[in-house]
């Protein structure tokens, strides 16, 4: 999210917002998280001790790089869904064979040009083509300088886990489409596991994922002139195993009224804002879901506990 939206950016928020709390349950977008405090609430999430996906996912990376790399093939071009700093890319970077291009996806355009920079000089031989893109929606590849023999997307942190299955189908169709036949797709994927481990990574004892989701009402204030009394809303995070899903809330500690932009809103005692989902998978349950967007799982790769897995699969000719 840029730091000065300009008018259109804030509209669509505002448009966003009152939409979702209009909604019964209550709900806002997840991406509305991550402005330049909340990315940075994010990045101090990754480090703890209770958030396990980061360096669980990190060691897998390690652990596996040349298998993985291998599996990206020899001349191809890589293509990264929302890549942020690239962190665990530069560790695939490091043993690629002959990689003709790497591509970062982000809607962050200030990450991309800098995470870029650093990318160009650490490794001159890979043409380095960032896109600034909302991946959730079509955009177009680059035209490396060099003819790639093949395609594969990168799409790590178990970032498509924020999607509902449906949705994520779609969007790993669109994937398919655009690795075309025979093309492949590394993806990081959130095992389900002990209910308690996954609440506790998504409310840690330091209070940094719940500041991370009581930021969102304080960017509401600040951005759409709202009058959150953010210290009458608390943090909750739960498992749902029947949709297998981490679900946050932002909690109503007594009856109240928000005024955003003219409109306003009445919240009882207890209601609940819903501001992300959090799917976990079975790797069953995931290569079900991939063969049904043109996806053939071939391998995965995952920690001693399975907690966590990176898949490789290819996508079919249509
Ligand atoms: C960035 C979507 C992968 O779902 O684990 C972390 C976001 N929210 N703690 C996740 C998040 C609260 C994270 N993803």
């Amino acid at each position: 999210m840029p730091e000065h939206a300009d008018a259109s950016t804030s509209t669509r928020f505002l448009d966003d917002v009152l939409h979702g709390l209009a909604q019964s349950p209550k709900t806002l977008p997840c991406k509305y998280l991550y402005d330049a405090k909340g990315s940075r609430l994010f990045d101090r999430i990754c480090t703890l001790d209770a958030y396990y996906p980061t360096r669980t996912e990190q060691a897998i990376t390690t652990d596996n790089a040349d298998a993985i790399t291998k599996r990206i093939g020899t001349g191809a071009m890589l293509v990264e869904y929302g890549s942020g700093s690239s962190v665990k890319t530069r560790t695939l970077l490091d043993h690629a064979d002959d990689l003709v291009a790497y591509v970062p996806v982000d809607i962050s355009a200030e990450h991309l040009e800098k995470t870029a920079r650093e990318l160009r000089t650490r490794y001159p031989a890979i043409e380095i083509l960032p896109v600034c893109a909302d991946f959730t929606k079509p955009f177009a590849l680059p035209t490396p300088t060099r003819a790639p023999r093949r395609r594969t997307v990168y799409f790590p942190g178990s970032t498509i886990g924020n999607f509902a299955p449906d949705t994520a189908r779609s969007l790993l169709a669109r994937i398919a489409a655009q690795c075309g036949a025979g093309g492949g797709l590394v993806i990081g994927i959130d095992l389900q596991k002990d209910t308690a481990v996954l609440e506790a990574a998504y409310d840690d004892d330091e209070g940094v994922t719940a500041a991370f989701n009581l930021n969102l009402l304080h960017r509401i204030n600040r951005e759409l002139g709202a009058d959150f009394a953010v210290e009458a809303f608390r943090h909750v995070a739960r498992y749902d195993a029947t949709h297998g899903r981490i679900e946050m809330h932002l909690e109503s500690l007594r009856d109240q009224h928000v005024t955003i932009a003219g409109h306003r809103i009445a919240f009882a005692e207890r209601e609940t804002i819903c501001t992300e989902h959090s799917h976990k998978y079975t790797l069953d349950g995931f290569a079900r879901l991939a063969a049904t967007a043109g996806f053939t799982i071939q391998t995965h790769w995952t920690d001693p506990r399975e907690w966590f897995a990176l898949l490789y699969g290819e996508a079919r000719s249509t």
